[in-house]
């Protein structure tokens, strides 16, 4: 392992540094993605658990060198990582969303009378999926593109309306909706435990969702930890101070 870490250290920071941490802290319960400028210990001792015995938990669960996909992304160039944002977009919107979609609507028509809850779980899961079409979409066409010809030294990009700051700040916000929704299906649904009498399609349906919250929480961890402070970083660099 590359890096030692500390219970001092930032949360997104512990993360960035040993991807792999983030399954020890998704499994306990541990908000690393919204609140990563919090510290490892502080956001352990919200979660009521204590940093140091977290920390043997990473070390005992990461591979001395984890796979290459694994690897700590905030040191990627500016160009992969809005690529690696963008893909993972396209696997949300595209690809994950309206597969679940259909399948929600599946299980609601065959369980919604024994199960009326999953009536208030379609409802969540369509705010979630608009919601978050709404908001990738914004990002793809307005922030990517601005951070892509900065990035690239075009600074004549740079929007008169809004400071990029204001910008990123909004996207956090809607992140945290999103957080919100999540946290919302996941209460709906149990911690994603399906019933008994539940049926294929049913458990598939949860297991799916718990793969997408997963998703979801690496997505805001990697923008609100990794892109956005280096975004800001880029444009407001390349700003002269008379315009900032
Ligand atoms: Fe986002």
């Amino acid at each position: 392992m590359e890096d030692k870490l500390h219970s001092n250290d930032r949360i997104g920071v512990v993360v960035n540094k040993i991807p792999g941490s983030a399954n020890v802290l998704e499994v306990l319960g541990v908000d690393y993605y919204c609140h990563g400028n919090i510290s490892l210990a502080e956001a352990c001792a919200e979660a009521g658990y204590d940093a140091d015995g977290i920390l043997e938990g990473i070390y005992n669960a990461v591979p001395e060198r984890p796979p290459r996909c694994e690897r700590d992304l905030s040191k990627a160039g500016m160009n992969r990582l809005l690529d690696h944002m963008t893909e993972q977009h396209y696997d949300f919107v595209f690809d994950v969303m309206p597969q679940l979609t259909q399948l929600v609507k599946r299980v609601v028509h065959r369980h919604g009378k024994s199960h009326p809850e999953l009536i208030e779980l379609e409802h969540l899961f369509d705010l979630l999926r608009e919601e978050l079409g709404l908001h990738v979409l914004k990002e793809e066409n307005l922030l990517y593109k601005l951070i892509g010809q900065f990035a690239s030294g075009d600074t004549s990009a740079r929007p008169d309306d809004e400071l990029p700051e204001k910008q990123l700040h909004f996207l956090e916000e809607e992140h945290a909706n999103v957080i919100s929704l999540l946290d919302k299906i996941r209460t709906l649904s149990n911690g994603f435990v399906a019933p008994e009498d539940a049926c294929t399609a049913y458990r598939s349906m949860l297991k799916k969702m718990k793969q997408l919250e997963l998703k979801i929480h690496r997505y805001i961890h990697e923008e609100n930890n990794i892109l956005f402070p280096r975004a800001l970083q880029i444009v407001e660099s390349s700003i002269p101070p008379h315009l900032n």
